[in-house]
């Protein structure tokens, strides 16, 4: 089997989905289920279909694209990513995975391979959480660690449920099911950029994924007392923005002092109410993401957050409140693929290194149920959810050949 990897067509395709987004270029703005999303669905299945692939959604708006060979049998091998994006975001994150995914297969067909087992790409629903405020929607629910009855609750900033939003926008059906079987993949391999600088630092042109690092989300909400900014005194004062302060800086350092460079903690989203310059802040919301390799760990600086906000409300009298969004454990990547990867790597020469994923990625829950692991290609500076995020394309064209290679390789 010569596989050519089609480099003007995989390139133009990446250019071509970045024009659907809500954000001047080189930005990328693409919500889940925005008018904008939905045109990108539209023409990423029309890519699928000229490819000759067989294209189903499911009731969450998951999206198979399956290469139907007669002789191929089930199980599936799996390949993807997502192509929602951030505000503010790049071009490359998820959809790398997802127009280097199809490249791979298409490439595999006009090689004249014949898999065994069936070929699968797959596009994830809502990997990011911008929307419904959990990230890898469509995998939790796909791996059943979401459950429909949990996902029908979540709301958007504007009230509308996530089951109001898909049937609006063409996704019917029930989320129960959505959930796919122990049984349903012999493997999925996702290629993806590493988000982080140490291929580009060491020079080396891929990484192989061992681990997943486990992620977690809070909601904080603070309430004080709001009031005049020139009237109310200082010792008078239940300002929900200083607790807010306060709290932010606690978190910080709490990861800083975790023992371990794999422990990171950020507050993304900072609301202040009512927001005027003459005003006290009396309500502060707060989105807290705090992600490690190691549960223990991770599950150490949620408890000192959790303490934190215990003291501080105490002292500067202000109510806060903590919700868990999130808290997952990490996933580690199946030897037998990691070998498959490997094997693809030595077999073009080229060198890889074993890595940890510090970001999530729908792999971490696909891993509940089937094998499965991850490819990285280096990204500038490790610049990702910003506009001026960046992949070479010779990185793009090897990840997608190593990933054609590895998918041949698993479903023989
Ligand atoms: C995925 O986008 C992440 O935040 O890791
Ligand atoms: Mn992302
Ligand atoms: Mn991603």
């Amino acid at each position: 089997m010569s596989l050519t990897i089609n480099r003007e067509r995989l390139l133009s395709e990446i250019d071509a989905l970045a024009l659907f987004s809500d954000a001047e270029a080189p930005a990328v703005t693409r919500i889940v289920f925005s008018t904008t999303d939905l045109k990108a669905r539209s023409w990423m299945k029309a890519r699928c279909e000229e490819a000759g692939l067989t294209v189903h959604q499911d009731a969450v708006g998951n999206t198979f694209a399956r290469w139907d060979s007669s002789d191929a049998v089930e199980p599936v091998v799996g390949t993807g990513s997502h192509i929602d994006a951030i505000p503010n975001a790049g071009k490359f994150d998820g959809v790398v995975g997802v127009l280097g995914g199809l490249e791979a297969i298409r490439a595999l067909r006009e090689s004249g391979f014949r898999p065994k087992h069936s070929i699968e790409l797959l596009i994830f629903t809502s990997e990011e959480p911008t929307r419904f405020g959990i990230g890898c929607l469509g995998s939790r629910l796909l791996s059943g660690t979401l459950s429909a009855n949990a996902a029908r609750k979540l709301t958007d900033e504007s009230g509308c449920t996530l089951d109001e939003v898909r049937r609006k926008t063409g996704f019917g059906g029930e989320l129960e099911q959505v959930k796919l079987s122990g049984a349903y993949y012999k493997a999925f391999v996702e290629l993806h950029i590493e988000q982080g600088p140490l291929l580009e630092r060491q020079r080396i042109p891929l990484g192989i994924v061992t681990k997943i690092a486990a992620p977690a989300s809070l909601r904080v909400l603070i309430e004080g007392s709001g009031g005049h900014a020139g009237g109310v005194l200082m010792p008078d004062r239940r300002d929900a923005l200083c607790a807010a302060a306060e709290l932010i800086l606690a978190i910080e350092s709490a990861a800083r002092t975790s023992g371990a460079i794999d422990t990171v903690a950020t507050v993304g989203i900072c609301d202040v109410f009512p927001g005027a310059v003459n005003s006290i802040p009396s309500r502060v919301r707060l989105s807290v993401d705090i992600r490690d390799t190691d549960l223990q760990r991770r599950d150490k600086v949620m408890r000192t957050i959790a303490t934190t906000c215990e003291s501080i409300s105490a002292r500067r009298q202000v109510s806060i409140h903590n919700e868990l969004v999130n808290a997952d454990a990490p996933a580690d990547c199946a030897p037998a693929i990691i070998e498959a990867l490997s094997q693809s790597c030595r077999k073009h020469q080229l060198n890889f290194l074993p890595m940890v994923s510090r970001a999530y990625h729908d792999s971490l829950f696909i891993a509940h149920i089937a094998p499965v692991a991850m490819l990285f290609i280096p990204c500038r500076n490790g610049y990702s959810h910003r506009p001026d995020e960046f992949a070479a394309p010779d990185d793009i064209v090897r990840g997608t050949l190593v990933l054609a290679e590895t998918l041949a390789a698993l479903s023989t």
